[in-house]
């Protein structure tokens, strides 16, 4: 009888658990009877349109263009359309007027913002807060859902080890864990626990996989990466975006180990549907599948549309000018019929797809209400809580004397010189893909300035210099071109005006670095130098001895070597966004106090790259003493290691203790440490966890992140931070049995405030 009831009590705490399994099951059940019922009544020709998906560029085309192959099922999703009225538009002819009434889906690139821009993810990663990240893309899925757009080509996940490559700024650096963190939160943030529901959109992880290890930095170039690196490193957060839910994936443009990832069954196959188990939908890179004979590994389109399919793409992303794309539109059908293909390899692809979109809701409600979309985009906490995430996004490099905060009201500083190219750009300072927003409700630095000091404080602006730009950028159809470079007397003139104006004041704020559309894509540098003459300015601005504040406004980290021992304070903002001007003034005069940390290591200068914290011990490790895998002209050590950042105030590290000295493979470890504020203003300190395995069967990383939690302490306050090291966190691919282990070792701990903490510990994992 016991038994019994104690049966019943377990039976009643899982119940619901199994009634919500059941419920799932049930429901995604009774969407593929939907999606099979659908299928059996569509011709080929109709199948294959639900695989193609065109860009719609208002800027070259008109809706006209679109509306026939709409009506005749010819089309499966459109990218780009941000007008609601043309959204109803396009998708009224789907829904009303197509024989099957199948609705469009309708994606967009929703990187960092819709109306609102937040900071770059870049940035964001910075903040080592994956709850404000949450939250930031909860808010740019409801600004874009409230347009019509229903899918975001979002969270960019690759991990970058190389900063001239542009697409850095894109994603969350150099770090698997973290990555892995900021990639989950973001899924989660557009998601939410359905897609389907208000002001949420479908996620879509990209680019799988590799493609932020391109040659030399050059965007789409080759990536070579050994499979313990792709296990280890760049798959990870795209595995965490798998475990968060992502509704679908996009395949990367470049060739991974010689096979083009939009033709490669092993990432696509093996990796993502087999070893994840992924049940959504893969979408090309725009028209790689085309590509793949640009890259001499499919002999024509027909052969890429062969490819792109047998590997796991789903449906193409293609332009509809030109004719680089419809590879799938123009040849499934022929390779059908050749059968080259079967019906049912089309058939799968095609329900993948069909069951998105009946999870999205599309079939019950494929239209936007135009009358919300105002109130929606006009709600002051969006602005907010982008003032807030540029804020926590910021990473304060160097404060020598505590020169920040500086104090509102302060007698000796009446008047502030704010100088640079950057310093009044409210284009600049949103970054890359910010193609849905108002440029003029964007906040410059100046503008910030003013509206924190008052009318008592006279600020003036030069800029200086003009950062010029060699190539046009892909972006230009959307921002415009850049005004024409000055003339040679322009520039001096410009120049001693900056210099004049910065001498004539108590302050310079010093705002230099890249313009928006010099990092992203496309956006490959040789070098990571400031562009243009800001080099120049610098030099002269800090000559004049006057006290400066540095603010960086950039996608990637630049070579700032010079200034690091001269000019006071450094304050790395990114582009922070839609507020960065006014998060810029607080973070400056004190009203919110820098937290961020570098999710990159930061070069001394470019030819110490790639240059990343986790690399392996070699032969003659740095703390040998005749080390000499070193440059013989730098040292080997970075500008700025990875996680490093200042604060107003600072804390203290103590009593790191590990739960047990010795734990049994598979059995979890708990690392405390205490962190205590023991300065005189509040602060955040983003409290960092590594680890090293001493041996093993194949050597690991010197050190490796695994854990990290931003804690905020008034002053004087101390809290106990508590990690755990899991299986998790001790498993790696190993190339020696080519597989996942765990293995008996001893492992090093050290907690701190970046990667180069010293408060260690030790433990060991055993047999
Ligand atoms: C980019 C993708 C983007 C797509 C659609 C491509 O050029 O590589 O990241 O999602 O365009 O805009």
């Amino acid at each position: 009888m016991r038994n019994v009831k104690c049966l019943l009590v377990i039976l009643s705490f899982f119940m619901p658990l199994v009634q919500t399994l059941g419920q799932r099951t049930t429901s995604r059940d009774a969407t593929s009877t939907r999606a099979n019922a659908l299928l059996a009544k569509m011709t080929l020709e109709e199948k294959i349109g639900q695989l193609n998906q065109l860009f719609f560029l208002s800027q070259l085309m008109k809706p006209e263009m679109m509306e026939p192959g709409i009506r005749d099922g010819k089309i499966g999703s459109l990218l780009f359309v941000t007008n609601p009225a043309l959204i109803n538009r396009f998708q009224k002819v789907a829904v009303e007027q197509s024989r099957l009434k199948i609705p469009l889906l309708f994606g967009f690139d929703v990187i960092h913002g819709f109306r609102t821009v937040f900071p770059v993810p870049l940035a964001m990663a910075s903040s080592w807060d994956p709850t404000m990240v949450e939250r930031a893309q909860t808010i740019a899925a409801r600004e874009a859902r409230a347009v019509g757009v229903r899918w975001t080509f979002a969270p960019m996940v690759d991990i970058a080890r190389d900063p001239r490559w542009g697409r850095i700024v894109e994603g969350a650096g150099e770090d698997p864990y973290l990555g892995a963190k900021m990639s989950a939160a973001q899924v989660r943030g557009f998601q939410g626990s359905d897609p389907s529901a208000p002001g949420r959109l479908l996620a879509c992880v990209k680019h799988f996989a590799g493609y932020g290890a391109a040659d030399g930095g050059r965007d789409y170039d080759s990536a070579y990466l050994s499979d313990a690196e792709l296990y280890n490193v760049y798959l990870p957060p795209f595995k965490a975006a798998v475990d968060a839910g992502v509704g679908s994936v996009m395949s990367a443009y470049m060739d991974l180990n010689d096979v083009p990832a939009t033709g490669n069954a092993f990432l696509l196959n093996d990796v993502l549907r087999k070893q994840w188990d992924f049940k959504g939908f893969v979408v090309s890179d725009a028209n790689s599948v085309g590509d793949l004979v640009t890259h001499g590994f499919a002999a024509d389109k027909a052969d890429a549309a062969f490819r792109a399919l047998t590997a796991g793409v789903d449906m193409e992303m293609t332009f509809p000018l030109g004719d680089v794309g419809f590879a799938y539109a123009n040849s499934l059908a022929k390779l059908v019929n050749e059968r080259r293909l079967s019906i049912e390899q089309i058939d799968n692809a095609v329900r993948r797809i069909l069951e998105t979109k009946l999870k999205l809701g599309l079939f019950e409600n494929p239209y936007v209400d135009e009358s919300a979309v105002a109130s929606n985009h006009n709600n002051p906490e969006h602005r907010q809580l982008a003032r807030l995430a540029a804020q926590r996004s910021a990473v304060l490099l160097r404060n020598e004397g505590n020169l920040l905060p500086l104090t509102r009201g302060d007698s000796k500083i009446s008047s502030i010189a704010v100088v640079g190219p950057l310093a009044d750009s409210k284009r600049d300072i949103r970054g890359s893909w910010t193609l849905a927003d108002d440029v003029k409700t964007a906040v410059s630095v100046v503008e910030g300035i003013r509206t924190k000091v008052g009318p008592g404080v006279k600020v003036d602006y030069a800029q200086g210099v003009d950062i010029g730009r060699a190539y046009p950028s892909i972006f230009d159809i959307f921002s415009g071109p850049r005004p024409k470079p000055w003339s040679e007397a322009q520039q001096r003139e410009e120049f001693e005006k900056a210099l004049a104006l910065a001498r004539s004041s108590d302050l310079v704020v010093l705002v230099l670095g890249e313009h928006e559309e010099m990092s992203g894509e496309g956006a490959t540098h040789s070098t990571i130098d400031l562009p243009g003459r800001q080099r120049e300015l610098l030099e002269a601005v800090s000559a004049l001895g006057k006290p400066t504040v540095l603010v960086l406004i950039n996608g990637r980290p630049v070579d700032i070597h010079w200034a690091v021992n001269r000019v006071p304070a450094i304050l790395e903002a990114w582009h922070p966004g839609s507020e960065g001007g006014n998060a810029i003034a607080d973070l400056i005069y004190g009203d919110a106090t820098p937290g961020g940390k570098l999710p990159v290591t930061w070069p001394r200068s470019s030819g110490q790259i790639p240059i990343y914290y986790a690399h392996n011990l070699t032969q003659k490790p740095e703390t040998a003493k005749d080390f000499t895998s070193r440059y013989w002209d730098l040292p080997t050590s970075p500008l700025y290691p990875f996680g490093y950042g200042l604060s107003y105030t600072t804390f203290a590290y103590s009593n790191l203790r590990v739960s047990k000295a010795q734990a049994r493979v598979g059995e979890s470890v708990e690392v405390l440490v205490d962190i205590e504020n023991t300065g005189r203003r509040a602060g955040e300190e983003v409290v960092q966890l590594y680890i090293h395995q001493r041996s093993g069967g194949a050597a690991r990383p010197v050190r490796e992140l695994k854990g990290f939690e931003r804690v905020a302490l008034a002053s004087g306050e101390k809290k106990t931070v508590r990690f755990t090291l899991g299986k998790a966190e001790l498993t790696y691919w190993s190339s020696a049995v080519k597989g996942w282990v765990q293995e008996p070792a001893t492992f090093d701990v050290w907690t701190g405030g970046d990667s180069t903490a010293t408060l260690t510990t030790t433990f060991r994992v055993v047999n």
